[in-house]
């Protein structure tokens, strides 16, 4: 079957506020720059794939607001199929307010719409799901929802890659149907705190930032290297790298391929503002990755 892929996630308008100094408790403190950027861990991992050139579902759901048309149409935009992206009614479109200071962000995201997605809306897009050889998930949907179209995809036959964010507890009933978890370190921490250890161990690819990525292959720990460049903006980064292995992944390549070429559409992410926008397209990461070549 032709590789495609699907993903099941969050789709946020993200209120990106830039100040010298974050505010403490009861201070007003000015900022200098405000913007709206599309965004949602599913969104960007979905955009992410999407421009590399995968056939792209997006399974998931928009207030019946301003927001929510934009964000639909930002999907459309960039080639993602937006058929079972739902617009409901009475609960605004999710949003993250982001605070950016000193190189780093502070993220509140507010579900809104996304908690409509539930179990039996994935029931309804069974076939989608049945028919990916991919499917892609985080964390800001209903951990049942997540379960059960893990369940689904696993007895279609895809492989089924689940980033665990933003982090809580993974149940066994969830982890049976996931075949790769990938966490950043200090998720890492926590699920291997929390969850059944040695389910976990052979799935995990641990994303490190400049430091590169850990996986385990045949049981022996593997290290993959990142690229190095000056970040503008890193939101989205992991959503970069976890759309990018998806999208390698469909086309059959080695774990190995996925992560090294997942690396570089990652650094190349961060040289813009907002989680979307440096998303690059396949012929982009070939300039880039030729580049890196002349320069060792
Ligand atoms: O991973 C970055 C994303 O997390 C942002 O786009 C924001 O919407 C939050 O969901
Ligand atoms: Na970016």
């Amino acid at each position: 079957m032709t590789p495609s892929l699907t993903v099941v996630g969050s789709i946020n308008m993200d209120l990106v506020t830039s100040t010298e100094r974050v505010p403490n408790q009861g201070e007003t403190v000015l900022g200098y720059d405000f913007a709206t950027y599309p965004g949602g861990k599913g969104a960007n991992q979905a955009v992410s794939a999407s421009r590399l050139g995968a056939k792209t579902n997006m399974i998931g759901a928009v207030g019946s607001d301003a927001f929510g048309q934009e964000l639909t149409e930002t999907l459309r935009e960039n080639g993602v199929v937006t058929e079972n992206v739902k617009p409901v009614t009475d609960i605004p479109s999710g949003t993250a307010t982001i605070i950016l200071s000193d190189g780093d962000n502070r993220i509140i995201v507010n579900p809104g719409a996304n908690h409509s997605v539930t179990p039996d809306y994935i029931e309804s897009c069974a076939e989608v799901l049945r028919s990916s050889n991919v499917v892609l998930m985080q964390l800001e949907i209903p951990l049942e929802t997540v379960e059960k179209a893990a369940k689904l995809a696993k007895e279609g036959g895809a492989t089924v890659i689940l980033n665990p964010a933003p982090i809580q507890a993974l149940p066994k009933s969830l982890l049976q149907w996931v075949d790769i978890v990938t966490p950043n370190e200090s998720e890492a921490k926590t699920l291997l705190n929390h969850s059944p250890q040695p389910i976990l161990e052979d799935k995990l690819m641990i994303t490190k930032g400049s430091e590169g990525v850990l996986f385990y292959e045949n049981g022996k720990e593997r290290h993959i290297p990142a690229y190095h460049v000056e970040p503008v903006d890193t939101t989205g980064a992991g959503d970069a790298f976890n759309g990018a292995l998806a999208f390698k992944l469909s086309e059959g390549c080695t774990k190995q391929e996925a992560i090294s070429y997942a690396n570089a559409v990652a650094a190349l992410s961060v040289l813009k503002s907002g989680a979307q926008t440096g998303l690059p397209t396949q012929a982009e990461v070939q300039v880039f990755l030729e580049h890196q070549g002349e320069q060792t």
